[in-house]
């Protein structure tokens, strides 16, 4: 008889080390493809958890296609990018993604069934580690909500038509969206690292904040490292903090400091159009804020 229902059948709701080991040591490589790295995670998301309608032709979306793991993109704070391909064995059937993975210490576990806390806080001799692991279960449920307000920012601004990396699917605290960069792998450059084309450039970027505005958003971290450029195209990426410009008590201030961030990096660069007043007082009229 499997471990855990030994367990249940005596009674016991609170997890020990050794189910948490179990549970861990519970392979779910156990019959995992024959090549790559995973099964396509493609049907483990609800329609609401994709990406928006149509899904575009380069997304593979067949249920035999295997994730394989190319390396990390970059590691943040919060979050780590990974590149993987989504390809079907045998096949040309292949497309690369960003994976990026909100990081939380602890097991996946907890955020799938909260069912163990209840258990556990009845438990008094438990209580130690109770707490210790609903910290874990706190930071895993924050890692999970940072990665479903961008994703849902994503969704967002992609129906809206703004330059964004479309967004595939959200799993827990994983976001795949659409790789920017060459089909060999190799990422965008970040503004910050382009110096040809940037009058263009601002004025994809003027239109964009444009749009955001008039829906009454602002980035809220707009920099010349959240944004890509991809053969002339800006994209906006890096969007968890998301603001409601109307909502939020300090909405104006971020449109503002995203105006200036930006409009004050073009600037150096000698784009005589960009001014960061001029942008702001556009960005507050857009939004209704004046
Ligand atoms: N969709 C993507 N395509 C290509 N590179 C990406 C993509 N998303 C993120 N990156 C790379 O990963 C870096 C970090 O991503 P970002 O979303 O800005 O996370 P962080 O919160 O760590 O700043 C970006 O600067 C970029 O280089
Ligand atoms: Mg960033």
């Amino acid at each position: 008889m499997p471990k855990h229902s030994q367990h249940r059948s005596r009674g016991k709701f609170a997890l020990d080390a050794d189910d948490i080991e179990w549970l861990e040591s519970t392979p779910e490589t156990d019959d995992g493809p024959p090549e790559g790295d995973r099964w396509s995670t493609w049907d483990q998301s609800t329609p609401t958890e994709k990406g928006p309608k149509p899904y575009p032709d380069w997304l593979v979306t067949e249920l035999a296609a295997v994730d394989t793991e190319h390396g990390l993109l970059k590691t943040g704070k919060e979050a780590d990018v990974h590149l993987i391909s989504r390809g079907v064995p045998g096949t040309d059937r292949v497309c690369l993604l960003a994976a990026k993975r909100y990081r939380s210490s602890e097991h996946r576990l907890f955020h799938r069934d909260s069912g163990y806390l209840e258990g556990r806080r009845a438990r008094e001799s438990r209580m130690n580690r109770a707490m210790a692991n609903r910290t874990a279960f706190g930071k895993q449920v924050i890692a999970a909500q940072w990665a479903v307000a961008e994703f849902e920012a994503l969704c967002r601004l992609w129906e809206l038509g703004v330059p964004v990396p479309y967004p595939v699917q959200i799993v827990g605290t994983e976001i795949l969206q659409e790789f920017v960069g060459t089909p060999d792998g190799y990422a965008a450059p970040r503004l910050a690292q382009v110096s040809d084309g940037l009058d263009d450039l601002w004025k994809q970027l003027v239109e964009a904040m444009v749009t955001l505005a008039g829906e009454g958003l602002a980035h809220g971290d707009l920099s010349p490292y959240n944004l890509l450029v991809h053969e002339g195209r800006l994209v906006i990426i890096d969007l968890p903090q998301i603001v409601d410009v109307i909502a939020h008590p300090a909405g104006p201030s971020f449109l503002d400091r995203d105006a200036r961030n930006v409009a004050t990096w073009f600037a150096a660069k000698g784009v005589a159009a960009a001014d960061p007043d001029t942008l702001a007082d556009l960005l507050r009229k857009e939004s209704g804020r004046t």
